[in-house]
């Protein structure tokens, strides 16, 4: 039978266990010995490896994070801690890996996979590993999920655990609106994002907010009067309170970060009675939607279809997404590169190459 691993990398995100779980068992359907890797890329490193049962993944649908663990893994990005890992691997008879994480783990999944051949070689001439390895395991199939709030990825609509986030920062909102209605106050609220600005734009558009403020599209110089005039606008025509969203990665034009602390001064100067909440973790946590029930359920089915493919472009890692309702397919370092070119354009402030680039 096929022997096949997952790890879930980088930070968690509800709906990174409905996907083990349906990788998973789809796998033990299809006849399968699955595995998992502990804590990330350490687990690979340091042979945390264990069998997975039916039993194993049973209630895990509906519960937020990861149970297998996650981490950030120094290690792995030496030659050496990856040797390691190809080391553990072969040990553990697994040539299938399915990785759930950002791009740096995406790419870290796709290093691996490039240097196998020479890992087992030198393996195999250290007196590690027996020369049959080389003929034995030719390759290393790849699988890449993303797992990430940030719903920062190409290659997918929808990012597992984007929408559980954004449920979050919702219900927090809404709470928050019914203090500021009372008070006639003025709310900054922060949220996640990295430098992808998805997260406050949507919850943004979902709660009727009076500004936002996103990586992609610093605002003019002189916006901050131009927030004022807005939200003006808004309590003349009876709002009795504001909002302003500010994505963590918010720049203005020049690069400078615009932070929560210098939009809520700026309110106050304007005689706001404002107030800051910095939503933080619990964006990450709690159950997850249906939606990333969903799409992780059938992005982890697909991961099993795509390592029994005997198609010849399969051979290629491929990261597993979602297009509409569609699963979908696509070249995963063609997806971690032109991400990876985005956030490039951040930083070098091409703000309309990247608006082009998102829509790819
Ligand atoms: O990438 C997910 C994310 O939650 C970002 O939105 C945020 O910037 C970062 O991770 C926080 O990382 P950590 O959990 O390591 O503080």
């Amino acid at each position: 039978p096929k022997r096949m691993a997952v790890l879930t990398s980088g930070g968690d995100s509800s709906g990174m266990n409905p996907a083990i779980r349906a990788f998973a068992r789809m796998a033990m359907i299809k006849g399968a010995q699955v595995f998992a890797i502990r804590e990330g890329y350490n687990g690979l490193v340091n042979d945390s490896i264990v069998p997975l049962h039916w039993g194993s993944v049973g209630g895990i649908i509906s519960r937020g994070g990861t149970i297998i663990g996650t981490a950030r893994c120094a290690d792995f990005r030496k030659r050496d801690g990856r040797k390691r890992a190809v080391y553990n691997l072969i040990k553990n008879k697994i040539d299938n890996l399915l990785v759930i994480g950002g791009d740096g783990s995406l790419t870290g999944a796709n290093l691996l996979r490039s240097e196998w051949c020479g890992l087992i070689k030198d393996l195999v001439d250290d007196g590690t590993l027996d020369k049959e390895c080389i003929e034995k395991y030719p390759t290393l199939s790849i699988a890449g999920l993303v797992g990430s709030i940030d719903n920062d990825m190409c290659g997918t609509d929808l990012t597992i655990g984007a929408d559980t986030a954004t449920q979050r920062i919702l219900e927090a909102i809404d709470s928050i609106l019914s203090t500021a209605v009372s008070h006639q106050r003025s709310f900054v609220l922060e949220v996640m994002g990295r430098n992808c600005g998805w997260l406050a734009l949507v919850s943004g558009l979902a709660t009727g907010a009076d500004y936002i403020f996103v990586p992609e599209c610093p605002p003019e110089d002189g916006w901050e009067q131009n927030m004022i005039e807005g939200l003006e606008r808004g309590r003349v025509s009876g709002r009795r309170c504001s909002l302003v969203i500010v994505s963590e990665g918010a720049i203005d034009k020049k690069g400078n970060p615009i932070t929560s602390s210098y939009v809520r001064q700026t309110l106050e100067n304007a005689g706001h009675d404002a107030r800051i909440t910095i939503l933080g973790h619990v964006q990450r946590g709690g159950t997850p939607t249906f939606l990333d029930r969903y799409i992780a359920t059938r992005m982890g089915v697909d991961a099993v279809e795509y390592f029994y493919s005997t198609d010849e472009k399969d051979k290629e890692p491929a990261l597993i997404g979602m297009d509409g309702m569609k699963v979908t397919r696509s070249p995963l370092m063609d997806c971690v590169k032109t991400t990876q070119s985005i956030s490039t354009l951040i930083q070098e402030k091409k703000f309309n190459q990247v608006v082009d680039l998102r829509g790819s």
